[in-house]
């Protein structure tokens, strides 16, 4: 497995493996992987002949008063964990060189940032879109793997790599959860034993919502106000939004009709934790 720190590298290693006839595919991370980042390892190595994963925490995708600089780091474990996944080769760019002096170019997705994470956190998904265009620019991929989780980061990907013309297939994978149901997130490390058992509200406060609206539940707004009520019965979490949207434009509903594609999305804080969690909703036509 070859560890990559310039991006040149990055490029040429990338046309050697499409030049010997691999499809190239990608898994951008921001390291200290989870069994949610390597089901996206797997995923690569089972579609492409080459895999190349990215380890780089963002600073463009932080606001100043968050969590960049307690993100989780360990490069070590990550790279072993990867080595026994099979991966060909670890992109590990410097920030100087990534973000080199005088770095002023964004990439900006419009219409599916503004609401939810958006809204939340107004500088996110302009980070985010950025540094993936960096990324796709640095290692050529041919598919790009993004996990389930991240639903309103996943559309917005997808939406930026169809509209600048990327040629990358983004390919998004369901969530990966714990077994007693909490979504696999690098920072569920920051949650308390007490905080972690609250935080089960929330992937409980879905599953109860999808159940509903598979026995007929059709008011988005009813579902939305048993979500908020469900998860604020736990001590320690609160609510940032619950959401219901359409799938590809995120645009909010209140009805679910026949034949839609929805997300049900929670954004909770617990202690000073802040999670995200969904559940795709498919309505029969
Ligand atoms: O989902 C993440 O880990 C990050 O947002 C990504 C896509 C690696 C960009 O920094």
């Amino acid at each position: 497995m070859r560890v990559i720190a310039s991006t040149d590298e990055a490029r040429r290693f990338s046309d050697e493996a499409r030049r010997a006839g691999k499809i190239v595919g990608f898994v951008p991370t921001m390291g200290f992987l989870h069994e949610g980042h390597l089901s996206l390892v797997r995923a690569s190595r089972r579609e492409c002949g080459t895999t190349i994963v990215s380890i780089f925490v963002n600073p463009a995708q932080f606001a100043p008063d968050e969590d960049f600089d307690d993100y989780p780091r360990n490069f070590e474990r990550d790279a072993k964990l990867l080595e026994a996944e099979g991966v060909d080769a670890i992109f590990a760019p410097k920030r100087e060189e990534f973000y080199a002096e005088g770095f002023q170019t964004y990439v900006t997705v419009e219409d599916i940032t503004r609401p939810l994470e958006g809204a939340s956190r107004p500088t996110h998904f302009r980070g985010v879109t950025t540094v993936v265009a960096m990324l796709f620019n640095a290692t050529r991929p041919d598919r790009a793997y993004f996990g389930g989780k991240d639903a309103q980061q996943a559309a917005t990907i997808s939406r930026m790599a169809a509209d600048l013309k990327t040629g990358v297939d983004i390919v998004v994978m369901p969530i990966v959860r714990e077994s007693d149901g909490l979504a696999m997130s690098s920072r569920n490390t920051y949650l308390s034993p007490e905080e972690r058992n609250d935080a089960l509200a929330i992937s409980r406060a879905l599953r109860e919502a999808k159940a509903e609206i598979e026995a007929g539940e059709r008011d988005a707004g009813n579902i939305l106000a048993r979500m908020r009520e469900t998860i604020e019965r736990s001590e320690r979490a609160n609510v940032d939004y619950v959401a219901a949207v359409e799938r590809e434009t995120f645009e909010s509903v209140d009805t679910f009709r026949a034949g839609g594609r929805y997300y049900l999305l929670v954004a909770c804080r617990v202690g000073k934790t802040r999670l995200i969690d969904n559940e795709p909703i498919s309505i029969p036509g």
